[in-house]
């Protein structure tokens, strides 16, 4: 994509608050200096945002106060001013009922945050999962020069020989004690190994693919995605991002420049190779949505379709975030996509050159972690996409996390209506369910549950577990944490709360699986569909108030990223109007 600089020096937004000896001026910048700048860094030097999520209830992004100061050096170093502010930091680890209920709240937090200050460019510090989708939706909406440095992932966690891999050791472990194979004092001694050290998910779970979603998109500087928390390289990324910012000001380089058709396309198959979270499928949805791009489900299918997974990491594989780093990152992904055909090379990032000149010289340090195409973890890396009477709008499921004798499967359903329906039931010894049959959990969508939780990688039922089988088909419209695993289909769309066709499922019906064919059908005659939705009601309730409420009247299906419908869309920087 060709990009041409805009003139420089120009006079900047920020000026609109600083420049001038009016009553107006004197106050903005009278309150900024008791901070103790000096007068001559309000000159028309570009201000620049450090959006930040950090928070001590968000572990993962504790570190970002000192990345901050990192960037800081960068932006003084190359002539800008910079001013950190926080953002509304949704962390996935503690938050209830689930962060993503608040990712969009933080995506509007940043938008507004953004679009009211005296800002003319910002760096996006974020790391846990939801924390750098909202900010690039936030961004994506304003339409200012950004760019995102992430936190980067925890070194690798070791627990009796072995390597332990954030949420995807949890449920091993937790499956393992529910099978008698594990004893709950060793669960325990594991909890300290399972985050040893500052940063986020150290599986290329659904931070590290957002983390490399972000460097696909082009939206963060070659190699951010993989630089563990505490390497002293994560610094340096930040401190140069700082200088890079700076110059993204001057020449007028927005998200909207670099977040076209070709880049989404671009992180679709970078996602296919990585082995990346489903929840990916979501938040590029909802980016998309914000920068006006036309990205849909069938893009996910069609373009992940051949795309072998050549990243040999947890929950695919076998190694961590640490090794990936070691073996030379995201650049050796991408250069091998582009060697294949797979790439667009063309596509601008927040560099101001083309993606493949970031990448083109790179090498791989480690074929077991970044293994060649012949020995891919998987064929098809994509997330495949399931339509069918059960999912009109479409289902996802992650193959390369999947049983493959799963991919073809007709099974007898055995239904939960809701989270606590399943909780209540899972364990009962006189469940009636066998290693055939297919797991059902409805209202557990953005609107239903609300929020969408990651709970559709149900656990097995525990006489299930003890016959030593360790996956079965579940089939809900919840999402599931990228460290997660198994044949588990999600997203089913439209929801069991508004009334789709997963509401209607009962106990016993057969449902078919069909990978290949991308077919998910319940074996019930139309005639019975239709006669079992005309008679459905809905359980949901509405919150009574605040943020839920908002959230339920507008939060759009899985299939269009969640969203809220009216924060689709750029809005802009411009202000509308003084207020002083
Ligand atoms: Fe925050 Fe995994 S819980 S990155």
């Amino acid at each position: 994509m060709s990009f041409t600089p805009a003139p420089w020096p120009r006079r900047l937004r920020s000026r609109e608050w600083f420049e001038g000896s009016q009553k107006d001026q004197i106050y903005h910048r009278s309150w900024m200096k008791n901070q103790g700048l000096p007068a001559d860094l309000f000159d028309g030097r570009p201000v620049i945002g450090i959006c930040n999520t950090w928070s001590e209830l968000t572990p993962c992004n504790a570190h970002l106060r000192d990345l901050a100061e990192r960037v800081k050096h960068g932006i003084y170093e190359a002539g800008g001013l910079p001013l950190e502010f926080p953002v509304f930091s949704p962390g996935e680890s503690s938050l209830r009922p689930t962060a993503m209920l608040y990712r969009n709240l933080c995506a509007m937090d940043v938008e507004e945050a953004l679009r009211a200050n005296p800002l003319d460019g910002v760096v996006l510090l974020a790391g846990c999962d939801k924390t750098t989708p909202a900010l690039l939706m936030g961004a994506a909406s304003v339409d200012m020069p950004a760019i995102v440095v992430s936190g980067g992932p925890m070194l690798n966690g070791w627990f009796q020989g072995e390597r332990v891999g954030s949420g995807t050791a949890l449920w091993q472990m937790s499956e393992a004690v529910k099978a008698g194979e594990m004893s709950n004092d060793e669960f325990l001694d594991a909890e300290q190994a399972m985050s040893r050290s500052p940063g986020s998910c150290n599986t290329m779970g659904t931070a590290s693919t957002m983390a490399s979603m972000a460097e696909a998109l082009g939206m963060a500087l070659s190699g951010n995605a993989a630089i563990p928390a505490v390497d002293s390289r994560r610094r340096v990324m930040a401190h140069l991002t700082g200088r890079r910012i700076v110059d993204m000001v001057k020449d007028d380089l927005k998200p909207s420049d670099i977040l076209t058709k070709e880049a989404f396309e671009n992180a679709i198959r970078v996602n296919g190779a990585i082995g990346g979270s489903t929840n990916a499928v979501i938040h590029l949805l909802a980016i998309a949505g914000r920068a006006e791009i036309d990205l849909s489900l069938d893009d996910w299918d069609r373009l992940g379709r051949d795309i072998p997974t050549i990243v040999n990491l947890m929950p695919s594989g076998k190694y961590l975030m640490e090794e990936f780093f070691y073996a030379g990152g995201l650049p050796v992904v991408i250069k091998r996509l582009g060697e294949s055909g797979h790439l667009h090379r063309d596509a601008l990032t927040v560099s101001g050159g083309t993606v493949w000149e970031e990448v083109k010289e790179v090498r791989n340090w480690n074929e077991d972690v970044i293994v060649p195409v012949e020995k891919a973890l998987t064929e098809s890396g994509g997330i495949a996409v399931l339509k069918g009477n059960l999912a009109p709008d479409g289902a996802v499921l992650k193959p390369s996390a999947a049983t493959e004798k799963l991919m073809v499967h007709r099974g007898r359903a055995v239904v939960f209506e809701d989270i606590d329906d399943y909780k209540a039931r899972i364990a009962d010894p006189d469940l009636d369910v066998d290693e055939n049959c297919i797991l059902v959990m409805k209202n557990c969508g953005p609107r239903g549950y609300p929020g969408m939780a990651e709970v559709g990688n149900m656990g097995l039922p525990p006489k299930i577990l003890k016959t030593g089988v360790k996956d079965m088909i579940r089939i809900s419209d919840a999402r599931m944490s990228g460290t997660a695993y198994g044949t588990v289909i999600l997203h089913t769309a439209p929801e069991a709360a508004r009334g789709g066709p997963l509401a209607i499922v009962q106990d016993g019906d057969v449902i078919e699986v069909d990978v290949p064919k991308r077919r998910l059908h319940l074996d019930i005659s139309d005639e019975e569909m239709n006669r079992r939705l005309a008679d459905w009601k809905t359980a949901a309730k509405r919150p009574a108030g605040g943020w839920e409420m908002l959230y339920h009247d507008h939060v759009e299906g899985a299939e269009r990223g969640a969203d809220l419908d009216f924060l689709r869309g750029r809005r802009g920087r411009a202000v509308g109007r003084e207020s002083h």
